[in-house]
């Protein structure tokens, strides 16, 4: 049908290959911590950018650290002078070529951060400029739209903040109870193909969530606008509440995210004023859960602790994407105009 298809469904085989083999993981966050880190930069683009802002979650919520997003232009184009002694800094790149994502993290080593770098090839330019590198090992990616290459970006922001804290749930869960979660999750095709053929003629479309699953709103939206050309604006819950919202209007349509978890009584609130104000609101939560104002509601058969969750309720988002492409009469392997290797400094 698709490689990027294919590449959805390697997912949950991806991720148990990824947790087998933790000891990279347990060396990267004790340097980072001997070196004493007590602030965390990520740098990174596109998808590995929407990585970056779960793994910025991460290190705020769970290690109790101030945690951002670089600016990479600010070193690559303003030669601002700053000072990273005690920052830790994760770029993170699929590729491990995106200039301004290396060029930033061969800068913050040189002037005092311990460096980190998340990628899919080990013999990168970003893996040679870092101290420590994590390998995602999710095999080579064909699909110009990535899918596999998130997800085990993910899983590796999950074990190494893991590591740093001590948690050995998370470990155990990465190589069973996640891989099965996603598993389950992409049981729900056929509920993708469904919204698909609805919303086949959207123009435009919300995406929203909260939390940790703020960034599966931002890449269920990046993914929707590589494969599918459709406008879609991706919006915290709490961000779309302070203006943004006023967009809606009668059969608007919008995608919402609300697995179980801390934000989902939040998510459930700012659905229902979706659907007072007549919005044609899709939902992706947890099985069993009510969803007043929803029109649809795709229910992620199996539950996972909120911070791991947005490993599996990305799935039906990049479902959506590529089998909306394919009820457009469009290539989702194809994107127009789009390369794998995009080069920006
Ligand atoms: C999205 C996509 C791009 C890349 C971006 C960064 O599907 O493929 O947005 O994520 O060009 O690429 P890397 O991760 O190689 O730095």
């Amino acid at each position: 049908m698709s490689v990027m298809r294919d590449e959805i469904f390697e997912q949950p085989e991806v991720i148990a290959r990824l947790a087998s083999r933790p000891e990279a993981y347990r060396a990267a966050a004790g340097e980072a911590r001997a070196a004493g880190a007590r602030f965390v930069l990520y740098a990174a683009r596109g998808t590995s950018d929407n990585a970056a802002v779960y793994g910025k979650y991460l290190a705020t919520i769970v290690a109790g650290l101030p945690a951002g997003l670089a600016v990479p232009s600010a070193a690559t184009v303003y030669d601002a002078a700053i000072d990273f002694r005690e920052c830790l800094v994760i770029g993170i790149s699929q590729s491990g070529v995106t200039p301004d994502v290396t060029e930033y993290v061969a800068q913050a080593r040189e002037r005092g951060a311990f460096t980190v770098a998340i990628t899919n090839d080990e013999g990168s330019r970003l893996a040679g400029a870092a101290h420590r590198v994590l390998a995602t090992g999710a095999g080579l990616e064909r699909a110009v739209a990535a899918t596999k290459t998130y997800t085990s970006q993910l899983a590796a922001l999950a074990l190494f903040w893991a590591e740093w804290t001590g948690d050995g749930t998370v470990p155990e869960m990465m190589s069973a109870a996640v891989p099965q979660a996603m598993t389950a999750a992409l049981s729900l095709e056929s509920r993708a193909v469904e919204l698909a053929g609805r919303l086949r003629a959207a123009e435009r479309l919300l995406v929203t969530s909260r939390g940790y699953n703020y960034a599966t709103a931002l890449e269920t939206a990046l993914k929707l606008k590589e494969t599918s050309y459709v406008a879609a604006m991706p919006y915290s819950a709490a961000d779309l509440m302070h203006g943004p919202i006023a967009v809606v209007e009668p059969a608007y349509p919008v995608l919402a995210f609300a697995p179980a978890g801390r934000t989902q009584a939040g998510m459930l609130e700012t659905i229902a004023e979706l659907g007072r104000r007549g919005a044609d609101v899709s939902v992706v939560t947890q099985a069993g859960t009510a969803a007043p104002g929803a029109t649809a509601v795709l229910e992620l058969p199996q539950e996972l602790p909120e911070a791991l969750s947005p490993l599996a309720a990305i799935l039906p988002g990049q479902l959506f994407a590529c089998h909306l492409a394919l009820a457009r009469g469009l290539d989702p392997d194809r994107p127009r105009g789009l390369n794998k290797v995009t080069r920006t400094y």
